[in-house]
């Protein structure tokens, strides 16, 4: 079996009602393919696991990036040779922590947040790290072309 964790951004708001249409229909999707997992929203953020047969979850997470709903897609991890499921019970547990009243909850949206700053921060980072040791490489004579894009996100 297969797990792979995500975080991704909404592309633009999503009422409660569009939040849980989606978790319902994914649960449903998921009930018939054997994927379990969570799906968390927070503060603009999608926080997900899928588990289930390595195929299938390869093929589900390549359609749910496709999917316009969300962007900046973060691959968390990808585990294969899963042994047990975390989710047995979730076809797809939405967690809506922006509607939810569990204050034992609350800490979740933070370290949410700071997941995904971090990623992004990680990626900035690989992206100066990859052009100080081409332009090292190259010779120290050369300068750097005005303009180069940054990294994105
Ligand atoms: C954040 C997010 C999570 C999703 N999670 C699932 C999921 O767990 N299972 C699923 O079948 N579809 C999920 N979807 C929806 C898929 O992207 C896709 O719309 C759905 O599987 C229907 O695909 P189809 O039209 O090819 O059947 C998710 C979409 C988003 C934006």
């Amino acid at each position: 079996m297969k797990r792979v964790t995500y975080i991704s951004r909404y592309a633009k708001s999503m009422s409660s009602e569009e939040l849980k249409e989606l978790g319902d229909l994914a649960a449903e999707k998921n009930r018939e393919l054997g994927v379990t997992g969570v799906l968390m929203a927070s503060g603009g953020l999608f926080y997900q696991v899928i588990e289930g047969p390595g195929e299938i979850i390869d093929e589900l997470y390549a359609t749910i990036e496709r999917d316009g709903r969300h962007t900046d897609l973060l691959l968390l991890d990808s585990e294969d040779g899963v042994k047990a499921r975390r989710f047995p019970d979730w076809s797809m547990g939405l967690v809506n922590l922006d509607a939810a009243s569990n204050v034992r909850l609350f800490p979740l949206k933070a370290m949410i947040k700071a997941v995904f700053d971090q990623q992004i921060l990680v990626g900035n980072m690989i992206w100066a790290i990859e052009r100080t040791v081409r332009y090292e490489m190259k010779g120290s004579a050369e300068q750097d072309p005005e303009g180069e894009a940054g990294p994105s996100g």
